[in-house]
Order: structure tokens, then sequence, then C-alpha cells
């Protein structure tokens, strides 16, 4: 496990801009695509608009495949919509073919469909065979200041389940269903990379990072790559509590 504290917040999104160019360009290298999921909330905009402008020229737009982590049960017009944040930061400024694009049918009043609906996307663009999981080549993961990750709440049924690849979870403090790669496809990357910005998740952070806290009711603790590097970009804020500054 790699943490890098970078001093401000515009350091934290280049740092993740340079390792998103880094993995893309890689997987094309040795794979000849490049498969990447994406997160939601509010910290990722900037890194969005970062590969949009300053790494427009450098990605292989078109070797490259968008998936998403996570969504909220809202249509993709929809504010709250992870796809919509990532529409208007960055897709719709870069040349990616609307094939390229797999955004989670979270439109459909039925959550649980829904997640089947994307699921069997993944096993048709991954070709998995019965029982594999997709090994994408990164997946970005924020994290919530209550430990959540995607949308793998403390606490949530989605924490336990080990088959499925994505799932339409309950989450009881927001009184809504939410849609995500489960666990198993989040550790099974080749690189998962956190994004976490801001004093807000300094004290979550020292806890999910240096506490030997259960990690069921801290779902961050639980990302651990089986063979993948894990990586967190965080910048000094979010590392004020921590005991061992970088
Ligand atoms: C979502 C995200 C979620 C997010 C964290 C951090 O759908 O909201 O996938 O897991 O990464 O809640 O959100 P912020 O970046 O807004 O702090």
């Amino acid at each position: 496990m790699e943490i890098r504290v970078l001093t401000t917040p515009q350091e934290l999104f280049e740092a993740a801009a340079e390792e998103v160019v880094h993995a893309a360009t890689e997987a094309v290298a040795q794979r000849g695509r490049f498969t990447i999921a994406l997160p939601g909330g509010s910290t990722p905009k900037n890194l969005f608009n970062l590969l949009a402008t300053n790494a427009r020229t450098v990605l292989p737009w078109d070797r490259t495949f968008f998936f998403w982590g996570d969504e909220r049960h809202v249509p993709p017009t929809d504010p709250d919509s992870n796809y919509r944040m990532a529409e208007e930061t960055m897709l719709s400024k870069i040349p990616v073919a609307a094939g390229n694009v797999f955004r989670i049918p979270a439109e459909n009043p039925d959550a649980a469909a829904a997640a089947e609906a994307y699921e069997q996307s993944l096993r048709k663009f991954f070709q998995l065979g019965p029982g594999e999981v997709p090994i994408f080549d990164l997946i970005l993961l924020g994290m919530g200041p209550d430990g959540h990750t995607a949308s793998l709440f403390p606490g949530s049924a989605g924490l336990q389940e080990k088959s499925r690849l994505v799932i339409a979870n309950w989450v009881d403090k927001l009184k809504t269903s939410r849609l995500t790669l489960t666990l198993p496809v989040l550790n099974a990357a080749r690189c998962v990379t956190f994004l976490v910005s801001g004093t807000d998740k300094a004290a979550m952070l020292k806890t999910v990072l240096e506490e030997d806290a259960p990690a069921e009711q801290y779902p961050s603790k639980l990302i651990r790559p089986n063979n993948g590097k894990l990586i967190w970009l965080v910048d000094r804020a979010a590392a004020s509590a921590l005991t061992t500054k970088n």
C-alpha cells in the first residue's frame, strides 16, 4: 500500500491525473485497452476536468473504456447522478466514443434489475465465464467521512456480497438504494487509487489507515486488492490526523 500526501488539493488532482495516464499507457501497451471504473461524489470533479484538458492529448481515449464504481438510484440527468457529473466535467469534452462508456442504468425504478443489467454488461465486455470476476486496470475510489467507499456503507448488506459483481445496496441512513460494484470486483483490480481531500475526512482517514478498528464498520478498510496495487492519494488537510506524515 502506498500513501502519498500532497500539499494541496490541486497537487492531489494532478497526481491523480498522472496515475490515470500511467495506468492507461501501461494497460494499452500490455493489453491493447484501458478499463477504468470512475467514482462519484465531488472530489473527482477536478480530476475529471484535468483529464479533459491537460491530459486530453496524452490519453488513448479510443482504447479507454469507462465504467462506474457506483451510482445513485436516479436517472442520468439527475443532479445527483455520478454519470452526469462525469459527463459534464469530462466525457462531453473528450473524443470518446459512446460505445466506450458503460453507464449504470440507474434510471430503472427496479434497482435490482439495474444492477443485474450492469452485471451482465460487465460479463459480456470482460467475456467472463461462470464465477469469474472482471479485472479493471484502474478503479478510482473516494471515501466518505463515515468510511464508506463506492456505495458500500457501514453495516450495509452489500459488504457481505461475495459472488455478485454488481448489487443494489440499501443504505439505511440515506433511505435509498445505491448501485455498486462489490468487494470481489473492487479487490480484483490491477490498481485501486483512493482520492481523499479535506479536513472533514481527516479523522476517518486515520481510523482507516492507522487504527485496528473493525473493518466492517469502515468499508474503506476492506479494500485490499488481491494482486493489485493500492494507492492512497490524500492532501495535507485529509492527512492532518495521521501520525506518519509522508
Ligand atoms: C458516491 C461516491 C462515494 C464518494 C464518497 C466521497 O457515489 O458518492 O462513489 O463513494 O466517493 O462519498 O464523496 P466526496 O468525494 O463527495 O467527498
